[in-house]
């Protein structure tokens, strides 16, 4: 699927990416798309064995631990600077769905942890990335945020509100980086992966048919606009957020149903720790 879309086109080839969040779903996608166009990937996340068997799936490098943990980041940045020589990209994508449920009963400790994973961790790996590579050398960023961080929805007021200050941070950074740092960020509507299984899972066919174009997102959609965004080709794009979402914001004006995705938001009960 990815070589047909020309990536050998993008510049990418030889240049250094770090993703997070990349042992499956979007951020898999991504870190297999920029390794197809050539570039070095290192991925992260937390589970050891899946960071191990991804790097090797890609020949690529990665380490295992929380975005959420600032001393990991600083450990990604060297691991990437020390094996490649350098840190072109980085793609913010690990991110928490939680505490689910109405704000009025968001634990203190759990809505913390959603901003240090979802809005800290992304500035944090950037300035990482900025003082050892960027600052100098240039390059781009991607934060992965959501549609739904454009309206409010049932029971993802932290989700909903952290990736909200992302897609804000993402647009201060550009601004304070440029022109040397181009950053940018993808926001997607509904994608086959772990995370939002509990949405699609039980009847894709209604969520399918109430988008403007048919299906839900598949990682790859995702993957091919976050590499664009990174490579040459969007070379004067900063501060923007590419929406990815099969038409999710332009639904009313295709069909009068009702919102699946907050039907099944408002329905879920996620099952108790
Ligand atoms: N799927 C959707 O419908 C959808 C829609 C809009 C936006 N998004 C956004 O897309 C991005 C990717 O989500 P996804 O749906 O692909 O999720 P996913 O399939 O659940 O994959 C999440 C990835 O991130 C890693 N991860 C999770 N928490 C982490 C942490 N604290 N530190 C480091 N790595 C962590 C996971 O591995 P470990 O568990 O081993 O850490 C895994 O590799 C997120 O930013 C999400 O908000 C998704």
């Amino acid at each position: 699927m990815t070589s047909s879309y020309g990536l050998e086109g993008y510049g990418l080839r030889g240049r250094a990416a770090v993703v997070t969040g990349a042992t499956r779903g979007i951020g898999r996608a991504v870190a297999g798309q920029l390794a197809a166009a050539g570039a070095l990937v290192c991925v992260t996340a937390r589970d050891a064995d899946e960071v191990r068997s991804t790097a090797d799936e890609l020949g690529g490098i990665g380490v295992s631990g929380s975005v959420g943990d600032p001393d990991h980041l600083r450990e990604v940045t060297e691991l990437a600077l020390r094996a490649f020589g350098r840190i072109d990209v980085v793609v913010n994508n690990a991110a928490t769905n939680q505490p689910y449920g109405p704000l009025m009963d968001a634990d203190p400790g759990a809505w913390r942890e959603a901003f240090a994973v979802n809005v800290e961790a992304p500035l944090r790996l950037v300035q990482c990335a900025w003082r050892a590579w960027m600052r100098e050398h240039g390059g781009s960023v991607v934060n992965v945020c959501t549609e739904g961080a454009g309206h409010v929805g049932p029971n993802v007021g932290a989700y909903g509100t952290s990736k909200a200050a992302l897609l804000h941070l993402t647009q201060q950074l550009a601004g304070e980086l440029a022109p040397k740092v181009r950053v940018n960020s993808v926001s997607p509507g509904l994608v086959r992966t772990e995370m939002a299984r509990f949405v699609w899972e039980p009847g894709e066919e209604q969520l399918a048919a109430g988008l403007p174009l048919g299906r839900i997102g598949e990682p790859e959609d995702v993957a091919r606009a976050v590499v664009w965004l990174t490579s040459d080709a969007a070379e004067w794009v900063t501060g923007a957020d590419l929406l990815v979402d099969g038409g999710t914001r332009v639904r009313t004006a295709h069909s009068a149903r009702e919102y699946a995705v907050h039907d099944r938001l408002r329905s879920y009960a996620p099952p108790r720790s």
